[in-house]
Formats: structure tokens, C-alpha cells, sequence
């Protein structure tokens, strides 16, 4: 065995170290997750070399040099990047195989180029060529940007210190390979030690560094974790494949808020910025359908207005349906339990299916109330008035709970022409309650209470 390699255990699911083989990651709970995987001993004396001996300084001292933020012509994507491009900063870029990652890092390099900004873009999956169609594509085959097809990490980081790019893309950190280690590019420990080089570098250096990281078929970032750790920043490019819209989302963010997302639109020339990311997800706002309603939900710093669907039909088996798409299952049956004992509806001997327009997934409780109503909408197969909307929470006791940020969703609604908002009573000390936002608020305390005033 190599020498200057040393063994440890990495979950691949969580990233956590085992000095010793384990079956089951004591720290996520997955079996058989934990591989072997060889570390280059080197790599922490080299560390500090790079580094130079770092001194203590006083914190004071340190906050002066202001980060500097390259900004790209989608302000959206800024945005989710927490203003812009941090110089140094390493950012992971994760998604499924298709989505669009390639399409989106060479759109906003190109635009990185021609704002001034040295940018190199590394392929360790395309031939020059094949980038060269896709820049035709989108309209950058003239745009100041640097391409090379390189997977050896070692050589790349000879090329970065002669070309002293600023921003640097890596396409994807799973081609890398560090021929200090004997394991094939893609394993965990390449994957470590590749990125852990390129984080070194980035720092050092000042360089900002985006990876490009597949998703693997159970949703995590391709192999392990760790990578999620290593970087100050983790997008995830999401979107269904055969719709043309993409979302995407900070999970993580060192320099901004996490949870931020843009909304882009993936046309026959690259992506584009969705003008009305709310307008997007109504479709049938003119004639309201049986079983649809309108919720007003946060995303990040933003309001999303979409639409909900139910269906509530009779069950013709022993056992009813639950189906749910864009919600937690189990959230869909909760809110059931809540309407039979204190709506007064039992829905035990129907079958129940639940959608999201535009496929969609919302995790927020604001959407429990409208989803609620949507649910009334379908068992009583009456459709919602028109431009009625909904926030809230339900509680377990049937009680409609606030929720924050009241005032950012009722100046959404307003704006796209909502009329009337159900929503729980606003406590003595909020002042959203007392603002006029042009739209009629109904406020109710009980889930029971809504009945009354659906259709
Ligand atoms: P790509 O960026 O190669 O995806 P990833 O790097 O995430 O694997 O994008 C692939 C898809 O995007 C492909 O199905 C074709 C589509 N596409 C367009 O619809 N329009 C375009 O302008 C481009 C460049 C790609
Ligand atoms: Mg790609």
C-alpha cells in the first residue's frame, strides 16, 4: 500500500469520519453506507505551506476588506447567491443529470466575462466542442470566457496558478481525479480530496469556485455529504424535467440568507428570469375550477401565490386513497383528521388526491389552510369564489394559527388582483392587521368558521 495514504470510514450519505468500519452511520441512521476510502497524508503539511503561517489579528482589523460581489444580468440568481458572486467564495451547484446546471453556469460566466471578470470554465464531461454548440445555443460564442477539458485536479491546478483565473467553474467535482489517490474519479475519497484542494486554492488565492455536483437517485449530492460541509455555499437546481421551469434554491448560504430562490425558464436559447414567478403557477384565475384554491406561501425572502388541487371522491375499495404530490403525505392525512373532528366532514370513505400546479413541493404550514379549502371545494363540489385566497396554519386543535411575514404575502395578493384573504385573526401587537392593502380581509379563528364563507 501507498505510504503517504491513510484509511478512514466516511458515511456516504452524511459525510460523517469512522476511524473504523461500521455497519450502520450512528450519526444519520442509513446501514451500509460507510466506505473505505484513502486519504492523502500530505495534504494537511502542504496546507500550511500554502497558507503561509497565519497570524492572529484582531477582529476589527479583518472586517475592512469587504468582500467584492460579481453580479450577473439575472438579479434573481444574485439574489439567491445572497448579492452576487463573493470573490472566494466555493459554491456547490447540485441537481439531477439534465436539469440544466451546464446550461446555467456557462449563461452566467459568460455574463461574468463580459463584466469584467477573468473566467475559466473546466469540463470534465463535454469536449470543447460540445460547450462550444451549447455557448451557440444560448448566444455566447463570443463572450470573454475561458474553456478547458482537464480531469486531472493536479494539472488544473498548475493552469489556475499560470492563467490566474478569477472565477472558476468545475463541471462536474465528480470527472475530478487527484492521482495521489489510487480510487477511480467519482469514489468519496476523490470527490474529499479533490474538493478540499480546490477549497484550498479558492481561499488562498481569492479565486471563487463553483462545483458542479450530480444528484444521486436517492436525492443526496452525489456520494457523500461532505461536500455540503466544504462549501460556503449549496445551490440546488431543481425543476421536473418535462416542464420547462426551473427553481433554483440556496440550501445553505455564508453569505446570505438560505432558502432564497429564483424562478427561471428554460427556453430553445438557454434560461431566462420568469418576469412574474406568481403568475406562473395560476393558471385558472378567470374561472375558478371545484376543488383548487389559492395560497399565498414564502419562499426564502419571496412570495409565491400558487394554486392547490384537490380531489375528493368516493372511495369504491375498503381502504381510501391518499395521494399527495407537492405536500408530505402524511401532512395531507393530519389536515383530514383536523376537518373530520372539528370541520365536521368526514372524508373516511373517499378517496383523496392531492396536486400542486406546476409541480411544485411546498413544505410551509401557511399553505394548511388553503389547503383545507380546497379540500371543502372538492367534497362539497362547489367551486371557490373568484380571487379569494388563503393563509394560515391549522393547528391540531382545529385553531387557524398566524404565521410571519403577513404583510409581504397580502401586498403579493393585491398586486395580482386578489379581492378577499382568509386569514387568522392578526394578535392585538401585529400591525399588519391595521394596514390597508387593498384587499378585503376575513379573518377566522376556527377551521369550522370557513365553511361559512367559501363559495
Ligand atoms: P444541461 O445544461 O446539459 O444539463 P446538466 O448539465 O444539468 O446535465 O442541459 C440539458 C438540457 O437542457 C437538455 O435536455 C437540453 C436543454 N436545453 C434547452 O432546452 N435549451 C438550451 O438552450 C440548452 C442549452 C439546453
Ligand atoms: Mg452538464
Amino acid at each position: 500500500m501507498n505510504k503517504k495514504l491513510k484509511t478512514a470510514y466516511v458515511c456516504g450519505s452524511c459525510g460523517q469520519d469512522y476511524s473504523k468500519w461500521h455497519g450502520k452511520c450512528e450519526s444519520c441512521g442509513v446501514w451500509d453506507s460507510i466506505t473505505e476510502i484513502k486519504i492523502a497524508k500530505s495534504s494537511s503539511s502542504k496546507t500550511a505551506v500554502l497558507r503561509g503561517c497565519s497570524q492572529p489579528a484582531a477582529l476589527s482589523s479583518c472586517a475592512a476588506s469587504d468582500a467584492i460581489r460579481t453580479i450577473s444580468k439575472f438579479n434573481d440568481v444574485d439574489r439567491v447567491l445572497g448579492g452576487g458572486l463573493v470573490g472566494g467564495g466555493f459554491v456547490l451547484l447540485a441537481g439531477d443529470p439534465g436539469i440544466g446546471k451546464s446550461t446555467l453556469l456557462l449563461q452566467l460566466m459568460a455574463q461574468w466575462g463580459e463584466s469584467g471578470a477573468k473566467v475559466l470554465y473546466v469540463s470534465g464531461e463535454e469536449s470543447a466542442e460540445q460547450i462550444m454548440m451549447r455557448a451557440g445555443r444560448i448566444g455566447v460564442e463570443t463572450a470573454p470566457l475561458d474553456v478547458l477539458t482537464e480531469t486531472d485536479i493536479e494539472h488544473l491546478l498548475a493552469v489556475f496558478s499560470n492563467s490566474k483565473p478569477q472565477i472558476i467553474v468545475i463541471d462536474s467535482i465528480q470527472t475530478m481525479f487527484s492521482s495521489s489517490l489510487e480510487s477511480a474519479p467519482g469514489s468519496v475519497s476523490q470527490i474529499r480530496e479533490c474538493a478540499a484542494m480546490l477549497l484550498r486554492y479558492a481561499k488562498t488565492e481569492n479565486v471563487s469556485v463553483l462545483l458542479i455536483g450530480h444528484v444521486t437517485k436517492e436525492g443526496g449530492i452525489a456520494g457523500p455529504r461532505v461536500l455540503e460541509h466544504m462549501v460556503d455555499t449549496v445551490l440546488q437546481f431543481e425543476g421536473d424535467g418535462r416542464l420547462n421551469y426551473r427553481i433554483l434554491r440556496s440550501i445553505k448560504n455564508r453569505f446570505g440568507p438560505a432558502g432564497e430562490i429564483a424562478l427561471l425558464t428554460m427556453t430553445d436559447s438557454g434560461l431566462a428570469q420568469t418576469k412574474n414567478a406568481s403568475e406562473f403557477f395560476l393558471m385558472n384565475r378567470e374561472s375558478p375550477q371545484t376543488g383548487t384554491s389559492i395560497a399565498a406561501l414564502l419562499e426564502g425572502t419571496r412570495v409565491l401565490v400558487v394554486e392547490l388541487q384537490a380531489l375528493v371522491t368516493r372511495s369504491h375499495f375498503g381502504l381510501p386513497q391518499r395521494v399527495a404530490s407537492g405536500i408530505n403525505p402524511k401532512k395531507l392525512s393530519l389536515l383530514l383528521a383536523v376537518i373530520e373532528k372539528y370541520g365536521g366532514i368526514s372524508m373516511g370513505d373517499h378517496d383523496v388526491f392531492f396536486n400542486i400546479a406546476g409541480g411544485l413541493s411546498v413544505s410551509e404550514p401557511a399553505a394548511d389552510l388553503a389547503i383545507a379549502a380546497a379540500l371543502f371545494s372538492s367534497f362539497r363540489n362547489k367551486p371557490l369564489r373568484k380571487n379569494l385566497a388563503f393563509i394560515g396554519e391549522l393547528g391540531l386543535g382545529g385553531e387557524i394559527r398566524p404565521v410571519n411575514n403577513m404583510t409581504a404575502r397580502l401586498k403579493e395578493l393585491s398586486g395580482l388582483g386578489f379581492k378577499e384573504c382568509v386569514l387568522p385573526q392578526p394578535p392585538k401587537s401585529a400591525d399588519w392587521g391595521k394596514q390597508n392593502y387593498g384587499i378585503h380581509l376575513v379573518p377566522c379563528s376556527r377551521v369550522n368558521d370557513i365553511q361559512g364563507i367559501l363559495f
